[in-house]
């Protein structure tokens, strides 16, 4: 048994000052003393707040974006996901066009099996919706996925809004839940042609041609959407104080609206479009980076309890040698950015005046293990639960920079972030992975079937 001790726990009850001990993988039990006997390891974590493993809901790794593959695949994503405290991330898995959904599950498991150093759940994003399609949602869920996405933007993957409401209405039988990528992707495409025709080529086009309004549109329409079919919508990566009004105002008529927004949308402003050396293509991303007003309304939304959940949305790509790929056309530069390691350090820091260790716990593990089939295995400090445990020295200081991290990707948006803390353990399935930072090589991750 490895009991940590003298620790501050997060459990669903609100904070308990004492002992968590782990035992074949599993929490054994939480008590304000637990001896430890012969053989059993007793770790002190005296000082540091114990939570629940962290759940990023929202990662892509081993992605092809049909020209290149992301910098991360699940050997590096999953390795720099531990070493930042996340113990379990929900990756998407994308149905081809033409494909089976089991297929597409096949191949992403194929990609983590055997390399994942944290656990790995799967979204499954669908792209071509047609009766085949239709009769595998049971087999899906017997095969533990309950969670669907769906995107408005990109001509590649895009449902039509008669396809997503066929879609809403035939993930009810088997209890699943779909996030919608919401922007209007046609208008998008009629935007970019025009930046274009402009002269408009680099970096600072790409906001332009993604303003709010689109985001907006598409939320409001997928809103309506779920109230035509009766069911719950989530909204993933939520960009825009117009975005957070639709939200609101689908709620105000009684809607069951779920929201998502992440560490970029909380912290980083449009203004890095402008930064001279196409270093602006670092932060192309979709949704794009937002105002000031739109970071100011979306931290104010986390506090008040609007958003559900913290997910990074991590989609990797090197500035040099895949963002350069579009240095003469902004459409072209892939897009995404890293993020899977520093989500639980950011938040942890840039809230710690606003928001309590329970509250944070909730929006970064408890809620996204709610919402996605996981709770009370995944989310939760409680016996039995997995052991899937991060341990938060709140006393160190330090300074993120793409020099000290272990995302395999040659820059990060938060270069120079001086976080007020730092993750000192992180325990998958009850195995040490990750030491104040730095991975133990422990390759713990297991595949984690939600289930409705
Ligand atoms: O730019 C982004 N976010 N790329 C990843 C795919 C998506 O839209 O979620
Ligand atoms: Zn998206
Ligand atoms: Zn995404």
């Amino acid at each position: 048994m490895t009991i940590l001790k003298n620790g501050t726990l997060v459990t669903p009850n609100g904070l308990f000052r004492g002992d968590l001990a782990m035992e074949d993988g599993k929490i054994a039990r939480i008590a304000a003393h637990i001896p430890a006997g012969s053989g059993d390891t007793a770790v002190d974590v005296g000082g540091c707040i114990v939570f629940p493993g962290f759940i990023d809901g929202h990662t892509h790794l081993d992605l092809n974006n049909g020209v290149t593959n992301t910098a991360d695949n699940f050997e590096t994503g999953t390795r720099a996901a531990v070493c930042g405290g996340t113990t379990t991330i929900i990756d998407f898995a994308t149905q081809d066009k033409g494909g089976t959904l089991m297929h597409a599950l096949d191949v992403w498991k194929g990609m983590a099996e055997g390399v994942s150093s944290c656990n790995y759940a799967f979204h499954m994003a669908i792209t071509d919706w047609n009766d085949r399609t239709k009769a595998e949602l049971p087999l899906m869920r017997e095969a533990g996925v309950t969670s669907f996405k769906a995107y408005f933007a990109y001509d590649n993957l895009r449902v039509s809004d008669a396809e997503l409401l066929d879609i809403l209405k035939s993930l009810k039988p088997i209890g699943g839940i779909i996030g919608v990528h919401c922007e209007n992707g046609p208008v998008v495409n009629a935007l970019q042609k025009l930046e274009l025709a402009k002269g408009n080529t680099g970096p600072a086009a790409h906001p332009v041609s993604r303003p709010a309004e689109v985001e907006a549109e598409a939320i409001d329409r997928l809103c309506w959407l779920g109230r035509l079919a009766d069911a719950p919508v989530h909204v993933v990566h939520l960009s825009s104080e117009l975005g957070l009004e639709e939200v609101r105002r689908a709620r105000q008529r009684g809607q069951t609206v779920y929201a998502e927004t992440c560490p970029q949308y909380l912290l980083l402003e449009d203004s890095v479009y402008g930064l001279p050396d196409f270093e602006g293509a670092k932060y192309v991303m979709s949704p794009p980076l937002r105002k000031a007003s739109d970071v100011q309304a979306l931290r104010e939304a986390v506090v008040n309890g609007e958003i559900n959940t913290i997910a990074t949305d991590h989609c990797s790509f090197n500035f040099h040698g895949q963002k350069t790929l579009g240095r003469d056309d902004f459409t072209r530069i892939p897009n995404g950015g890293p993020g899977v390691e520093h989500r639980p350090t950011l938040m942890l820091t840039s809230f710690r005046d606003t928001l309590s260790y329970v509250e944070l716990s909730r929006l970064m593990s408890e809620n996204v293990a709610k919402l996605f089939h996981l709770y009370p295995r995944k989310g939760a400090l409680l016996p039995g639960s997995d052991a899937d445990v991060t341990v938060w020295n709140p006393n160190q200081t330090w300074t993120i920079s793409a020099g000290n991290q272990h995302q395999n990707v040659d820059y990060t948006p938060y270069e120079g972030f001086r976080a007020a803390g730092q993750v000192k353990y992180v325990y998958v399935n009850g195995v040490l992975a990750a030491e104040n930072g730095e991975p133990t090589g422990a390759i713990a991750g297991q595949f984690v079937k939600t289930k409705t």
